[in-house]
Parts: structure tokens; sequence; C-alpha cells
């Protein structure tokens, strides 16, 4: 029993953090399911493709969900869990609220899987699996992804809203919140990278078009305000209306997954504010040398980005006997 204690105990300390598990599954692998569901991959992949076409907008919001899965308790789909019971949905909290999108098309691609392996394929692998289909669909590199990922069996409202990075983030709490999840600097720029498709809400970026510590930014050489800030303006006035008028993240190239979003955020174009400090408080340089190492060459952009969406989906897995497959992702099963 003691023997037992110490060893838990000594766990711990490896596995300090503030929402760690102690991690004794056995590792994610590739080819998961090759044995147990053959065309596991095949089908989320192609309910993404019709996603996408559908609804180009939809690839983005699919990669955001894996992320804001992983950073609540680790890559256990708690975030699809719908509140019920003793459940209080992480959906509800305010990095999700009105903002998090793709649940059913994740539904959807559930029920075709139950279809035809029954209990066999995770939430949690679904999300990403689809995180990568997008990213490849808009032109992104594509990665093989680890599997073997089990589904939690709750979810954590208050996680959600101390875990998930904010949009007007010091630099500093940025890291921390990366460092967090076991995630460095170089994961930090490498998946902000992501905020080349996609779209935020004028909510998000209020703050980053009006407040005086981004003004610098959002002058020319002739001290005018430049056509971005005067167009984000348009689209977001300072009054608290219009919440949720969407501007893309990527201005030159929103749709498609390159390395553009390097080159914004270098000439101050740079979305909401957790981009822009980026650039505007790396005191030490080391963040810039990164970025144009990325604006510059897209191939290193995409290595790195799939290398650090692979150590992301890492982050906390239950894998053996831990957590459960879910029947529907949105409840437990009973
Ligand atoms: C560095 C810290 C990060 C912060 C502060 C942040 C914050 C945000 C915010 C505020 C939005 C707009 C939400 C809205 O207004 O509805 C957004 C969108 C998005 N984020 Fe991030 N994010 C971060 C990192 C990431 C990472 C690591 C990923 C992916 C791995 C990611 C992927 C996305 C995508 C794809 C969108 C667009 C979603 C859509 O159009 O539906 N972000 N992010
Ligand atoms: C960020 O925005 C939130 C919500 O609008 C606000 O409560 C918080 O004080 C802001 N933080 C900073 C550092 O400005
Ligand atoms: C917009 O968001 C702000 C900050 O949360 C809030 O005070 C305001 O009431 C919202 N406005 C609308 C129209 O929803």
């Amino acid at each position: 029993m003691r023997i037992l204690l110490l060893k838990l105990m000594v766990l711990a300390l490896i596995f300090h953090g503030t929402e760690t598990r102690i991690q004794d599954g056995p590792p994610l692998a590739f080819h998961y399911y090759k044995q147990t569901c053959p065309l596991a991959e095949e089908i989320v992949r192609r309910h993404v493709e019709i996603a996408v076409v559908r609804d180009p907008r939809m690839a983005a919001s699919l990669l955001r969900l894996h992320f804001h899965d992983c950073f609540v308790m680790g890559c256990d789909a708690s975030i699809l869990l719908d509140s019920y019971g003793d459940i209080v949905s992480e959906k509800q909290a305010g990095p999700n609220l009105d903002s998090l999108r793709g649940f059913e098309v994740v539904d959807k691609i559930k029920h075709t899987l139950e279809d035809s392996c029954p209990l066999t394929v995770s939430c949690a692998d679904i999300l990403a699996l689809a995180a990568r289909d997008a990213v490849a669909l808009r032109g992104g590199p594509r990665w093989n992804v680890l599997l073997g990922r089990k589904d939690s069996l709750e979810a954590s409202f208050n996680g959600a809203n101390q875990y998930l990075p904010a949009p007007n983030s010091s630099l500093e709490t940025l890291i921390e919140n990366f460092r967090e999840q076991g995630l460095d600097l170089a994961d930090l720029v490498t998946l902000s990278g992501s905020h080349t498709m996609g779209k935020a809400r004028c909510f998000s970026f209020r703050e980053r078009i009006y407040d005086a510590r981004f003004k610098e930014q959002d002058y020319d050489k002739y001290k005018r305000y430049t056509t971005f800030r005067r167009i984000l303006r348009s689209i977001c006035p300072e009054s608290a209306g219009k919440n949720s008028s969407l501007a893309p993240l990527d201005f030159t190239t929103p749709a498609r997954f390159d390395n553009n979003y390097f080159l914004n955020i270098l000439q101050g174009k740079g979305l909401l504010g957790s981009d822009t400090v980026l650039i505007t408080q790396d005191h030490t340089g080391e963040i810039i040398k990164k970025v144009w190492a990325y604006a510059s060459d897209e191939n290193l952009f995409f290595a790195s980005y799939a290398s650090s969406m692979v150590k992301m989906g890492n982050i906390n897995v239950l894998t053996g006997s831990q957590g459960d497959i879910r029947k529907n992702c949105r409840f437990i099963n009973n």
C-alpha cells in the first residue's frame, strides 16, 4: 500500500500540472482502428469534406474544436458534452459560448461510425482526425494522427473558463497558458498560425482595435490610421453593439491554410490582441525570429505545425481502460 502510494506520488510529480491526470494507460498509436474499424479515417474524411464544401468556414471551426477540447482536461471530447444531470457543459463557458461551431458535423460522423462499428471509435479521436482533415483540405499539411483516445466521463466548465487563452491576454499569459499544457513557446507561435483561416466576432477583437495598448500598430509611417484599422472599425463599432459581426482572422487569404498569418502579424495586421502581442511584446526577439522564418518558408511552418498538432493531440489523453467510448458524443453512456 505504501509503495503504491509512493508510486502515485512520483507519478503525480512527473505529471505535475493543474488538471493533469495520472497517465497509466497505453500510449496512442497510428492506425489504431485498422482491425476494429478499418474505414474509420475514411468516414471522418468524407464527412469533413462534405461539411467544408457546404460551409468553407467549417474547416476552421472543426480545427478549433480539437484545440478547445485538448486544453481542458486533455483531448477527451469533454468539449462535446451537453449539460445533463451533473454535467455542466463546457459549451457554456466564456471562450466557447456563441462561438464554437461544428457540433452537428461531429454528430453526423459519430452516427455513421456507430452504424459501421458500434462503440469503437471515440469522440476524442473524431475531433483529432477532423482537425487534421480540415487543415489538409484547405491546403495545409497532412499528418498521421495518433489514435486510441477514450472519452471523458465529465466536463469542466470552470476549466474551460480557466485554461482556454483569451484574445486580450498578454504574451506572458499566453506562454503560461501553453506551458500549463506542456506546450512551449515554439508551439505557441506555430499553433497561433491556425489563425490563417476562420473568423472572429467583433466581441473578440474590439479591444484590439480601440484599446490604447494596440494603437501604435495601426499607424502607418505618416501616422495615419491604416486601412486595416478603418475596415475593422467599420465592422466593429466601439459601442457595445454588433458583438457578433465577423471578420476574417487572415485578411489576405481567409479560407486557405497557408503561412500568410505570419506575414500579417509582421505587418500589424493580426486580428486578435493575442496575435498582435506575439510581435509587440516579444522582448527577446525569439518569437519574431520564428515568425520571420515561417513567413518566408511555408514548408518549415507546415512541418512544425504538424508536429505541434501531434503534441497538442497528446495532452492528457485517456487510453486503455480509462474513460469510455461514448455512443453519442453529447452524453456519457448511461
Ligand atoms: C494562442 C492563443 C489563442 C487565442 C487567444 C485564441 C483565440 C481565438 C478567438 C478569440 C477566436 C475567435 C472566436 C470568436 O470570436 O468567435 C479564435 C478563432 C479561431 N481559433 Fe484561436 N486562439 C488561440 C489559439 C488557437 C489554436 C492553438 C488553434 C488551433 C490549434 C486555434 C484555432 C482557431 C480557429 C481555427 C479559429 C476560427 C474558428 C472559426 O472560424 O469557427 N486558435 N481563436
Ligand atoms: C479581457 O477581457 C475580459 C472580458 O471582456 C475582461 O474581463 C478582462 O479584464 C480583460 N483582460 C485584460 C487583460 O484586459
Ligand atoms: C456586447 O458585449 C458586451 C461585453 O460583454 C456587453 O456588455 C454588451 O451588452 C453586448 N452587447 C450586445 C448588443 O449584446
